[in-house]
């Protein structure tokens, strides 16, 4: 099997022709060719899924002149061969596109014949040969593509120099969007060189600002600068405008990315059309699409399943085909999730070596599993999905995606430690994507490892500090109109509220409760997760608690009195403590009664009992302590409450509180039992170890009730 690699050029199209250095960067996709002995007087090739078919007769191809000529020149490169071939290429590349794809058949042809004919080739000569062909369709090569097609890589090219390979400090996520058919390479390659020739001294200016930005943008590459990366990019397009090689629609394409938050873009290749170059944070897809949403996408996969029937791979074709039944009409979306679902499962059957289709075949299965009508989740589903990120993650353990998705479903079915090796490296593969440095946090947190769930939150909220500025995300909304950033934000504190650490804690905090104090309208869920606010201030800066304005919000207020009421027992106020006990309420009355109003309910009771626990404690009442701790605990612990928010919307286990309350009152052997049921719930939460520890110091070492 011949291989030749599609590219994608970050910098430096078209002044590459004339002597200027270009960055170019290979592609996954490529093209493969399988060459056979053939009993035929000529060589045959034939291109799938183009359904091109060529040969070196005399009688011209009609139609594809320009390959029959090239495929002749590869021929007569071996002028002793003793037989002629069948070649069958696979292109998985957009033809056309910028994307290197005709570069790519030419070095996979002459592999092709160099295996059939056993000869072992360098690659400088696999380039060199490479060259003519391309010379066919382009006239004038740079050999920019020929480079990449024969080497792949990330690489600086200048012509007639050997390719100079370029290692990037950290990984980068490019999209390259189709905007349309483009005239021939060699159509604006020719209109440059008019236009170079009409104004050598402007033009000449030009090309060597595009050297700059090259040479700017492979130095942000190898620093990792990926502000710098973007800003160049957006810097070469205006050049490539200036030079008359884009359209209205690639300019609006590279607009649209950028104000999606795309950290910069550009037209890739021969312009005129082809592709748009985006630079990203993602891929950071996550949920299903509701009914609304639906529409405007099925209108789009219907449009990309039609012009990929023509000339689509067979990859395309089938992902086209999946969309759109992802995207029918109806209301009842679970039912078009599940198609969606099964019919990737179908595609991953036919591409199972494809890690991007096995990772959106398993995304497909977890979002279906999740639409499932009965009881939690469809077990099926998910175990299909894991199977196939194992899949994945066994052959290419950087897939962003895979790895997100893993973690997730790991989490669902209860065994985060599978995940703990891949979410180690997730921050590091995309290192400004706010979602994917947070996702860790996912195996972190319920592996035990609440510092390492702290940080690399804390770290995701910075990112979307800066995503909200560069979006220019203003007023009260601000940063907090960003999807995940309250999510980060309170996984953060959940992070840090277990493993003790005040600076971060109150570093999120602190924000978190000026933001939701003055609301005055929010879902029952959004407060009680905005309550974790309350929580850090209360656990690491009591004093502040009491100069906190009271909020509006009837769950925040809640939240604000249990607060309160921590602070005043930290300050030996206990009456003053239960007063604030009294003024949480047993219930919130609101107009729907449903999960998230019965959670809150629950929320209000946990903290009425650990603050009565707490009050008993002071006065060295160790059974009423507790008593309202052990009832603080199992309404915690019940299944409605502990599965209703990613972290647990109490900050800690409240019957490691239980644990104490009994090693207090002398029952060690009870309060060994509580902390090991404690550590059940949260694996090596400090407190609950340190209370374990105290009642084996007491049941000494060699009791037969340590265990
Ligand atoms: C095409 O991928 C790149 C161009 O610079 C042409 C070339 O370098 O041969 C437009």
């Amino acid at each position: 099997m011949a291989y030749g690699h599609g590219k994608v050029i970050l910098f430096g199209e078209h002044s590459v022709v004339h002597g200027r250095p270009a960055l170019a960067r290979a592609v996954s996709q490529g093209v493969e060719v399988r060459a056979l002995q053939s009993p035929a007087s000529v060589t045959t090739l034939h291109i799938d899924p183009w359904q091109v078919d060529l040969d070196t007769g005399a009688a011209p191809n009609r139609g594809h002149e320009a390959l029959q000529r090239a495929l002749k020149i590869a021929r007569g490169f071996y002028p002793n061969a003793p037989f002629e071939l069948t070649l069958r290429a696979d292109v998985r590349l957009p033809g056309g596109a910028g994307m290197g794809s005709s570069a790519a058949i030419g070095v996979a042809v002459l592999r092709a014949m160099d295996e059939a004919y056993g000869q072992a080739r360098t690659d400088v000569d696999v380039f060199d040969r490479s060259l003519d062909w391309e010379k066919v369709f382009h006239g004038n090569p740079s050999g920019v593509d020929n480079a990449m097609a024969t080497y792949g890589g990330t690489a600086l090219y200048v012509r007639g120099q050997p390719l100079s390979p370029v290692t990037q400090a950290q990984p980068i996520q490019l999209l390259a969007a189709y905007s349309g058919p483009s005239p021939s390479t060699e159509k604006m390659v020719s209109s440059v060189k008019q236009q170079l020739d009409a104004d050598p001294v402007g033009v000449g200016r030009l090309f060597d600002e595009i050297a700059d930005i090259v040479q700017r943008g492979k130095s942000a590459l190898e620093r990792g600068d990926t502000a710098t990366l973007g800003s160049c990019m957006n810097e070469n397009h205006q050049r490539l405008i200036t030079l008359k090689l884009s359209t209205d629609k690639l300019n609006q394409m590279v607009a649209a990315a950028c104000s999606a938050g795309a950290l910069g873009a550009k037209l890739t290749g021969g312009g005129g059309g082809g592709c748009m170059l985006a630079l990203v944070d993602g891929p950071t897809i996550n949920y299903g699409k509701d009914a609304k949403e639906r529409v405007p996408l099925l209108a789009l996969a219907r449009q990309a399943d039609a012009a990929l029937r023509a000339n689509g791979t067979a990859r395309e074709r089938a992902l086209s085909a999946a969309l759109v039944l992802r995207y029918l009409p109806g209301q009842n979306t679970s039912k078009q999730d599940r198609a969606y679902a099964l019919a990737m499962q179908r595609v991953a059957a036919q591409f199972p070596a494809d890690d991007d289709v096995l990772g959106l075949t398993a995304d497909a299965l977890m979002v279906a599993s999740f639409s499932y009508e009965g009881e939690g989740y469809d077990h099926t589903l998910m175990d299909a999905a894991i199977a196939l990120l194992e899949a994945v993650l066994a052959r290419a353990p950087e897939h962003t995606p895979a790895i997100h998705f893993y973690i997730h479903a790991t989490e669902v079915v209860g065994k985060p430690d599978l995940a703990e090796r891949h979410a180690d490296q997730l921050a590091r593969l995309a290192p400004r994507a706010s979602h994917l440095v947070h996702m860790p946090s996912h195996t972190f947190y319920w592996v035990g490892r609440y510092q390492d769930a702290a940080e690399t939150n804390h770290r995701a909220v910075r990112l979307g500090i800066e995503n909200a500025e560069r979006l220019g995300l203003k007023g009260p909304e601000g940063v907090w109109g960003l999807p995940y950033h309250a999510h980060n934000v309170i996984f953060g504190l959940g992070g840090a509220l277990m493993a003790g650490d005040s600076r971060i804690a109150l570093d999120l905090a602190r924000p978190l409760v000026g933001a939701a104090g003055p609301r005055d309208k929010a879902e029952p869920w959004w407060q009680l997760l905005a309550a974790s606010g309350y929580f850090a201030m209360a656990r690491f800066d009591p004093a502040g608690v009491l100069a906190l304005p009271e909020p509006k919000l009837p769950y925040l207020k809640a939240a604000w009195h249990y607060a309160r009421g921590e602070s005043l027992i930290w300050a030996g106020d206990l009456a003053g403590a239960a007063k604030e006990i009294e003024a949480i309420p047993a219930k919130v009355v609101t107009d729907k009664p449903d999960d998230e109003a019965l959670a809150a309910e629950q929320m209000l009771g946990i903290t009425r009992a650990v603050l009565t626990g707490r009050i008993a404690m002071a006065e060295r009442r160790w059974a009423d302590a507790a008593t309202a701790l052990r009832q603080g605990a199992e309404i915690e612990e019940t299944e409605s409450f502990s599965d209703f928010t990613d972290p647990p919307a109490f900050w800690y286990p409240v019957r490691r509180d239980l644990a104490a309350a009994l090693l207090a009152s002398g029952d060690a052997a009870g309060a060994q039992r509580e902390a090991q049921a404690s550590l059940l719930l949260r694996k090596f939460d400090p407190v609950a170890m340190q209370t374990l520890a105290a009642a084996r110091a007491v049941l000494g070492r060699d009791s037969a009730l340590v265990r």
